[in-house]
Formats: C-alpha cells, structure tokens, sequence
C-alpha cells in the first residue's frame, strides 16, 4: 500500500554519517589503542543477552527498571538488548574459561548499548561505549589503573581538561550498618523528600545522595557520608587507590555524593567530566569496582573493576570544540570516463585499486562536475579516459594537488599510484 509519509528512524536513535565517521573512527581508534597499551584485549559479546542476566545488574536501577528494552523471542525466551556490558563480559569471563588463564583478565569492549531513556543531546536510545573491564583481582592498584586508561583515552582524543569524580562506597561487610545510619538520617525529612526519593529510603537509600531534584539537595550536606564508616579493609584499598592516583599524576575530586546508577558497585566508584561541567553535564566516562557481580550472576566470586565511557558524548565534546579530525578520502582515485567505457573504467578502476582505494564515476554528467565531486571526495588523483585512449589502453593521470597530469599506460598505473 502507498505511503503519504516515508518510514524515518526510530525514535532516540541516530545514523551515523559518512561524514561524521571520522571524528568517530578517531576516538574508537584511541579506544583501542590505548587499551591495547596497557595490555587489555578486545571482546565481544551479544546485544541480546538473558534478562535475568541484566537484571543482575540491579532491579532498582534505571538501567533495568525504566529503561531495558525487554523482548521475548519466537522460542518464548525472555531476552533484554543490553544496557551496558559489564553483565555480559563478566558472563563471558567464567563461559569462556577466562577464569582459568592469567588473572586479571584484561579486556576491552567497542559497541552498541540500549536503554529506553528520554532523548536528549548526549543521550540517546542506542549509544555506544568503550568498555573496559579488569577481572579477576581485588587490588587496589588495578582500579587506578583503569583510571588511568580512562584519563589516557580522553588525552588521547584531545580532551585534557578533565574533572575525575572518585568516592568509595564500601562493600557488603561495611555497607549494611551505614545504610543503616543513612535510613535514621533521612527518616524525619521523608515528608520532604521527592517521590522517588521517599520510596528509595527504604529500597536503595544511597541513591538519595546522588539525588538532582531541588527539593532533596538541602539534606545532603549533614547526611553521614560513607567514607567515614568504611570497614578496615574498604578504607586500606580506598586510601591505596588515591595514593596510586596520586603517584600516576591523575588528579580527583573527592565527592562523597557519588554512587552511581548501577546497584554492582563496591568500593571505588569515579566518573569524569569535562572540565567545570560536572555535575551539569552528563559524565564522559563512569565505572567502578563490582567485587558482588560474578556471584550476583551465580558464577564462583570474584573482584573486578571497569568503566565504560560514552562514544557518543566524547565525540560530541570534541566536535563542539572545534577539533579538526582529518577525514580520510572516500577514494583516493576516481576514474572519469567518456560515456559508453564502463567495461574499461570498470577494469581500470581494478587496477588501480592494487595501489590505492578507487571509485570509478559512472554518472552521466560533465566531466567538469565530475572533477568537482573528484575533489569533494578527496581524491588524490583523477585518472581521465576518453575512448581514443581506451582503445590504445592508457589513461591521463591526473595528480590533484599538483594539477600535473601525464600520459601513462594502464600497466603503470599502480607503479604510478604507489
Ligand atoms: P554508565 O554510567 O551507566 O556505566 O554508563 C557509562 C557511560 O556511558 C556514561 O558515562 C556515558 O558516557 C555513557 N552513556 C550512558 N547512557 C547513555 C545514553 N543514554 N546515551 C549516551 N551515552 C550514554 C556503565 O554502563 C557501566 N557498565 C560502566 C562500568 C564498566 N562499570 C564497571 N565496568
């Protein structure tokens, strides 16, 4: 049946443009340079994973509670579009016998995350991450380390100025008597607390820390913070963590309001920032340590610790500030042939691509518009062929910078191109 509207996009997902790759391929491209660096390998894993599996991640939690895309397959399996990887590459780790070689297992990730969020700029229903995730070791100096790795991708892209968010929240041992003390604390005040908020005093009280909604910000100040209720051994690897931050030359901000979204989390937990934005922008890169997830998924217990950072948004701060990301040429050779040469431009363009990346143009237009798209693209040389010169099987080879072109076989070609 004809339509009176074309069929657009779904809603708070994006294409990205040829155009708009480069910035992208320049950052994914440090992504996995600077994780290759530091000795981390890449992994993937499915989009789709169980949902019981992603409910792991934390049933109060956004990520599940609002915003899973949830599906149920023609087997009646319930499945879930992954809201981020950690739930799955730690799944990965113990099926994939990671577990048993050299521990932490050190890896990375490149791809695309799902949550049904409310769209806006730096937030949208597909987005992409670069995940990295160390499993297999409680020390300290591994959390530092993927800090670092985050402080070097960000350098890497060209964002130097960055603000570093750190806290910890204390781990299963310690937790439970501050959480504790945090309920006594806002009991009284719940009649002034947001919806959300009242409810999440008895289910999720660290939450209300990290709590925007004005109403709630007045109470923050006098809540008891975590980081003096830390067990010996929470507030050992939290004081390790800052002095190996300290040694790497990465600088923090020390911010007891920190909890982060996903329920995993224990010890340290760190977002970044561009510069002065914290706390107004969304973050750039956010992770921590999840010494409960393996077993939360069932598998034998075992410390990691991880971050992901928004690809989305890096690309966005870096186009925003104006930073030229040099855009490869969508061919470096284009053949431009009289009418009726396809076959020959066809074969020429074979060639030619021994040596570099070509397009033939097989639009029937002048050939002055064709120099122009020849430029537009970005290529390199313009290889010209007119019938006469097919026919005694040579070309002009056109060098666009230069303007000079000359006569040559089409044997030379690639020696040409080189
Ligand atoms: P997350 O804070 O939920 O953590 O997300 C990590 C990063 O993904 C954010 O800092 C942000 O840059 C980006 N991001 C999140 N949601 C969106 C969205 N709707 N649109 C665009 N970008 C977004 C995690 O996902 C954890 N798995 C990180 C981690 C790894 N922790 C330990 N290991």
């Amino acid at each position: 049946m004809p339509r009176t509207e074309p069929i657009k996009a779904v809603r708070g997902v994006r294409d990205v443009l040829p155009r708009d790759r480069a910035a992208w391929r320049a950052v994914e491209r440090s992504a996995s340079h600077t994780a290759k660096r530091f000795g981390y390998q890449e992994i993937v894993t499915p989009i789709i994973e169980r949902e019981e599996l992603i409910e792991r991640v934390g049933s109060d939690t956004d990520a599940v509670a609002k915003e899973l895309y949830r599906f149920e397959d023609r087997g009646g399996r319930k499945l879930a579009l992954r809201p981020e990887a950690t739930a799955g590459i730690v799944r990965a780790y113990f099926e994939g016998g990671l577990n048993q070689g050299p521990q932490p297992a050190r890896l990375y990730l490149l791809g695309p995350m799902f949550r049904y969020d409310r769209p806006q700029k730096g937030r949208y229903r597909q987005f992409f991450q670069f995940d990295i995730e160390a499993i297999g070791s409680p020390s300290p100096a591994v959390d530092a380390e993927v800090i670092e790795i985050g402080q070097g991708w960000l350098r890497a892209v060209g964002i130097r100025e960055t603000d570093l968010q750190l806290n910890s929240i204390g781990d299963a041992k310690c937790r439970p008597a501050y959480l504790e003390r945090l309920r006594a604390y806002y009991r009284p005040l719940k009649d002034q607390l947001h919806g959300d908020c009242q409810r999440r005093l008895e289910t999720n009280p660290l939450r209300l820390l990290d709590c925007k909604v004005p109403q709630c910000q007045p109470f923050k100040e006098k809540a008891p913070r975590i980081t003096d209720h830390l067990c010996d051994e929470c507030a050992a690897a939290w004081a390790s963590v800052r002095r190996l931050l300290e040694a790497a030359g990465v600088g923090y901000v020390l911010n007891p309001y920190l909890v982060r979204g996903l329920d995993y989390y224990t010890r340290t937990v760190f977002e970044f920032y561009p510069a002065g934005a914290a706390g107004q922008q969304d973050a750039l890169c956010s992770g921590g340590r999840y010494d409960g997830l393996a077993e939360a998924e069932g598998w034998p217990s075992t410390p990691g610790v991880g971050f992901a950072g928004g690809i989305d948004r890096v690309v966005e701060v870096i186009v925003a500030g104006g930073q030229e990301v040099i855009a490869a040429p969508a061919a470096e050779v284009v053949v431009l042939a009289d009418a009726g040469l396809e076959v020959e431009a066809a074969e020429v363009a074979r060639i030619c691509r021994q040596a570099r990346s070509t397009v033939a143009d097989y639009e029937p237009r002048s050939l002055r518009a064709k120099m122009r798209s020849a430029d537009k693209v970005g290529a390199l040389f313009v290889v010209l062929l007119s019938a006469d010169d097919a026919a005694a099987r040579k070309c002009q080879l056109r060098h666009m910078a230069t303007g000079e072109q000359q006569s040559v076989s089409w044997t030379e070609l690639p020696e040409r191109l080189a």
